[in-house]
């Protein structure tokens, strides 16, 4: 499949270097606002397109997929334009700004019978199933409660202090634990009760969440821009726990007993860097004629943008353009 990279940014780096070791995909072109930069970026990774717009991307006939890399007050035009186009997407996270642009974006993947996806990688990895199956084994004994984490010093990024791109560590970092949180609890959520301290931007610099669901499980996210967590989730049963090593891309699963011993550590299958297993789920979503993935369907999308809408809005932030 001819896949066209939008945003030549750092994460796109990523992808290029991913799709460049996949076997069944093709990183067939980069468009930047900037056609020296889509050149320079062209010529490191062999993709044989270079566009100076975005739209030149969009309307190429060739291109089969769009992966969008842009900052998230971005993911909804671009989104939108590609879609007119009738050209299938897989954007990164966040999904959009907020819920409402969300909302638009699916409505336009149902209406034009075009795929989107979100790029929430760790949705679509092995290490999922096996966090699943190990559960479903009674390992832990019944689940109560989970906990999960994700920090960086970041704060010098200007796309995550700037407002007007949409910054916070909610929508950079804080999707991951709370994603983490709701691939383990579901989406039967009771309440939700959190706080945040803010940059001198206005955007949250770090964030905690306490979720309480209807079945009186519970969990407590937490994420931030100002240093480095040990990103562990961790899931507490009735007889043991299950520490998920970094939920931004597992590298151990360990079990642990009622006396705190560690019984079992389960390494994670080989990856080029892991974002080929949600490429993967867009082309075979696509060859399907789908216009969602199941690892994360349009309706988990919407959910997890309503929660972090409803976590800014407890906050008070609200970013200008909204
Ligand atoms: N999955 C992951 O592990 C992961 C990790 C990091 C980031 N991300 C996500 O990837 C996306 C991009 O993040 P990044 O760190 O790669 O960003 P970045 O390095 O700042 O790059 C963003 C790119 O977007 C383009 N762009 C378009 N409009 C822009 C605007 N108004 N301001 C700034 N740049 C603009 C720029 O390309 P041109 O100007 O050349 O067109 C720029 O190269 C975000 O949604 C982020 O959450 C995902």
């Amino acid at each position: 499949m001819k896949i066209g990279i939008l945003g030549p940014g750092n994460i796109a780096e990523k992808m290029a270097y991913t799709i460049n070791h996949m076997e069944d995909a093709q990183c067939y072109a980069i468009a930047s606002r900037d056609l020296e930069r889509a050149k320079a970026f062209a010529e490191k990774f062999g993709i044989p397109k270079a566009y100076g717009s975005y739209e030149e991307l969009a309307k190429d006939p060739d291109v089969e997929l769009i992966y969008i890399a842009v900052p998230h007050s971005h993911h909804y035009m671009y989104m939108k334009m590609c879609l007119e186009h009738g050209k299938p997407v897989l954007c990164e996270k966040a999904f959009t700004a907020n819920a409402a642009q969300a909302k638009e974006i699916l409505e336009l993947s149902k209406e034009k019978d075009v795929f989107v996806g979100e790029a929430i990688w760790t949705r679509y990895m092995p290490s999922r199933k096996i966090i699943d199956d190990a559960i479903a084994a009674g390992k832990i004994g019944e689940v109560n409660f989970v906990t999960a984490n994700l920090g960086y010093n970041i704060q010098h990024v200007r796309r995550l202090t700037d407002p007007e791109l949409a910054g916070g560590a909610l929508l950079d970092v804080g999707i991951y634990p709370l994603s983490f949180i709701a691939m383990i609890l579901g989406d039967e959520v009771a309440s939700i009760t959190s706080s945040c301290v803010k940059t001198e931007t206005g955007v949250d610099a770090q964030n905690a969440v306490i979720l309480t669901y209807k079945n009186g499980k519970m969990a407590i996210a937490h994420s931030g821009m100002l240093g480095p967590t040990e990103q562990f989730g961790i899931v507490y049963g009735s007889k043991g726990y299950l520490v998920a090593e970094n939920i931004n891309n597992v590298d151990r699963v360990c079990i642990y007993d009622n006396d705190r011993k560690l019984v079992e550590a389960i390494d994670m299958p080989e990856q080029i860097t892991g974002f080929e297993d949600e490429v993967r789920a867009s082309m075979k979503a696509i060859r399907e004629g789908k216009i969602e993935c199941e690892q994360m369907p349009h309706s988990e999308i919407l959910r997890m943008m309503e929660q972090m809408d409803s976590l800014r809005e407890a906050w008070g932030i609200r970013y200008p353009f909204e």
